[in-house]
């Protein structure tokens, strides 16, 4: 089954990297299935293909480097043509998704905000009928005043709330300098509304809830390939 699951990220992967085309700014994402994605695009790129990257993680930047896929920035690029990212849930019909899982939320939501086109890719265990179903929902909290921020997310609902762990028993550090409180809000009724309140909770820097932001969704399974478009 764990076999099967690599084979259908790696295909999503490469059904999304086979769109990018000459002369595009890319956003690449991070996790496991971007990873392949990355892989895939390098090798493009060896073939010829001329593209400029942006990445979403330190991780990820130094990987698209390794195989010569040219990195720029925000300053030379603030508008990415197409960006491609992994997902830890989908919504199925709205698109809607929880991301963050790696940690890396934060530089995830930047580069899709300023994509054209946002392309998730994903395979077929991702899909719920509703947020929250599996996962939790990842809150990049500033360290400062941490146990306070704790507070006011319990007051928003959360059921359960751990503190990512790290490396040698300390706190996960994001690629920012952040924490990472995973909230438990159970299934997500209405997750534009819960995306709204927690950009306003003082304290948090970003959540993965991501509403209406992917325009399109490439789940895999290892042979069939499903397309949603928004
Ligand atoms: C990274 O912060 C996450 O948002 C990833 O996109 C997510 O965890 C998906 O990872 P996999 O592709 O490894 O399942």
């Amino acid at each position: 089954a764990v076999h099967d699951q690599v084979r259908a990220k790696r295909h999503a992967a490469r059904i999304a990297a086979d769109m990018v085309e000459a002369g595009m700014i890319v956003g690449l994402g991070t996790g496991s299935t971007a990873t392949f994605m990355v892989e895939r695009l390098g090798e493009r790129v060896r073939q010829g293909l001329a593209i400029k990257a942006i990445p979403t993680s330190n991780v990820i930047g130094q990987l698209a480097q390794s195989l010569g896929i040219v990195l720029t920035d925000f300053a030379t690029h603030p508008v990415i043509d197409v960006a491609i990212d992994g997902a830890d849930e989908v919504e199925r019909g709205s698109l809607h998704l929880i991301k963050g899982l790696g940690g890396a939320l934060l530089r995830e939501k930047m580069v899709a905000a300023a994509a054209k086109r946002f392309i998730v890719i994903v395979d077929d265990s991702k899909p719920v009928a509703t947020l929250g179903e599996r996962t939790p929902v990842p809150v990049e909290v500033v360290p400062f005043g941490w146990h306070a921020t704790h507070a006011r997310l319990e007051k928003l609902g959360a059921q359960r709330i751990t503190v990512r762990q790290g490396a040698g028993g300390m706190p996960f550090m994001t690629d920012n300098g952040n924490m990472v409180l995973d909230c438990d809000f159970g299934p997500i009724k209405d997750a534009a509304h819960l995306a709204g309140l927690l950009d306003r909770t003082v304290g948090v820097v970003e959540h993965g809830i991501f509403p209406d932001m992917a325009t399109d969704v490439v789940v895999a399974r290892e042979q069939e390939i499903e397309q949603w478009t928004r």
